[in-house]
């Protein structure tokens, strides 16, 4: 069991704050894995915030919890640990004196952990402050949300200005993806198992493809979105560290720095997408009004307000790693808004068999697919072919194994990405933590795809509720590939 810790909130109040972390340490309490004398300390800007922060949490919890999570009896334990402080993050002559007595009531190697539920623009300020206010221990740590910039300068400016008060060891850069159950369980089924291991590579892989589709459009983020678009805001982080994980050698031991090391290697062997790459290997689309699920549904500039935008909502890349195993492997990497379904999924197509010993009668032998589902089930299908067993011919058909891993544990653990990450945080854990360097690299493939966007051309539109612009599919076509489309095509 973890040692108790405090963790404080920086921007309490906020959306991700009421609405992940929250929930997220009431999961952890439920489950029995808050330790008693930890403290939940969400800052907010003006006191009467703090006087009714309580009552919010508690509204944010009936609201953001599923159903049956919620009850009070649960609800006035964990009230217990929130300790609302009044801070405003940029000025040094507000509360930070109260803060730092209130923190210094325990003993001074309880865990500290920071999590800047903030904008990027502060990281810096409100890092400066803590290390003048010596409110940095030895035991403390500090969590930063993704965007972590605009474009590598920008991250590498906010990086060095963390670094010069934190030490790399104590900087836990979230992304959420890898803290999600089935993104581990990527690992497990990769290095515990020596059947995909062992074909797992040029030889026998086909194409891969990693695709997070949403439903949702702009929500309440027209701000940061119409700046950020699908590339920065999907694919920088969590499309490219699923790739990582599903390209990378296996670590010599599962801790944090020999799994960097190895998704370090996969970014460096990205092949670059520079210039006329860019329009051959990637399509980026905008949704315009279309039927979602039976609703009709506005389109982006529409829920934007304004008349025009040439953000990105949807991204579609051809991706080549360059190195010995993956050499000649198409990764298809492709996420978008408003979209057919809600799904995210690592698609990995084998090749056909070397002969076939078949003649035409028997049906089309369709080569092997291991379909692992991230959301919104978790679930692995293997698909082979098989004689039908249901008459005398020798007829060969695919059938499909599939474990339903939601099926499988259904025992009230609800898996939360950021209940797992804020706790491997406060136990010093930054195994599934970004690194400076990991951070740096993505941004170096990712440059060159928005200056060449910046120079030239629009993104293609595509109907809401549908699978993304035409040109997504003539991509994989070109190599007679098809998306996968949660099993739909
Ligand atoms: C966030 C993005 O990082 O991930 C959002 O900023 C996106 O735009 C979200 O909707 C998707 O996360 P999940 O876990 O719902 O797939």
């Amino acid at each position: 069991m973890l040692n108790p810790f405090d963790i404080v909130i920086f921007g309490g109040g906020g959306d991700l704050a009421l609405r992940k972390l929250l929930p997220a340490m009431y999961r952890a309490y439920q489950e029995g894995n808050l330790p008693k004398g930890s403290r939940i300390l969400p800052t907010v800007r003006e006191e009467n915030k703090q006087k009714e922060y309580i009552e919010t949490a508690h509204q944010a919890l009936q609201s953001f919890l599923s159903a049956g999570e919620f009850n009070e009896k649960d609800w006035q334990a964990f009230s217990e640990f929130l300790v609302p402080v009044v801070v405003n993050v940029t000025d040094i002559d507000d509360n930070w004196d109260k803060l730092k007595a209130i923190l210094d009531e325990d003993a001074s190697d309880k865990s500290r952990v920071f999590y800047l539920s903030l904008p990027p623009a502060v990281y810096g300020r409100c890092c400066e402050i803590l290390s003048l206010k010596s409110l940095i221990t030895d035991t403390s740590r500090v969590v930063v949300e993704k965007p972590i910039g605009y474009c590598g300068e920008s991250a590498e400016e906010i990086n060095g200005k963390i670094a010069q008060f934190f030490s790399e060891e104590q900087i836990f850069r979230i992304d959420h993806y890898l803290g999600k159950e089935t993104v581990q369980n990527l690992m497990a089924l990769r290095f515990s198992n020596a059947l995909f291991e062992n074909l797992w590579d040029a030889k026998s892989i086909d194409n891969i493809q990693i695709s997070i589709s949403e439903t949702v459009g702009l929500e309440a983020r027209a701000g940061f979105y119409d700046k950020a678009g699908a590339l920065r805001d999907m694919v920088q982080n969590h499309l490219l560290q699923l790739l990582c994980l599903v390209a990378m050698e296996s670590p010599h031991k599962l801790n944090a720095n020999s799994i960097r090391t190895e998704k370090l290697k996969v970014l460096e062997a990205l092949r670059p997408l520079v210039d006329a790459d860019v329009d051959d290997n990637i399509v980026r689309g905008q949704y315009v009004p279309g039927d979602l699920q039976g609703k009709l549904v506005p389109g982006y500039l529409e829920e934007l307000g304004e008349g025009s935008s040439i953000t990105e909502t949807f991204v579609a890349i051809r991706a080549h790693i360059d190195n010995w195993r993956w050499s000649g492997v198409p990764f298809y990497l492709r996420t978008g808004k408003r979209m057919n379904k809600r799904c995210a999924e690592i698609v990995v197509e084998y090749k056909p068999v070397s002969h076939n010993v078949y003649d035409d009668s028997v049906g089309p032998i369709q080569p092997n697919r291991l379909v692992i589902r991230l959301q919104p089930e978790e679930s692995i299908q293997l698909t082979l072919m098989s004689k039908r067993l249901d008459n005398l011919e020798m007829q060969l058909e695919p059938v499909t194994l599939n474990i339903e891993l939601s099926e499988q544990y259904k025992n009230g653990f609800h898996s939360d990405s950021y209940k797992r990450l804020m706790l491997d945080a406060a136990a010093n854990n930054p195994a599934l933590f970004i690194h400076r360097h990991e951070v740096r690299q993505a941004w170096q493939w990712i440059d060159p795809i928005v200056a060449r966007w910046q120079e030239k051309g629009a993104p293609a539109l595509y109907r809401a509720g549908s699978w993304g612009p035409e040109g997504a599919d003539e991509l994989l076509a070109e190599s007679g590939h098809v998306w996968f489309n949660a099993g739909e095509q």
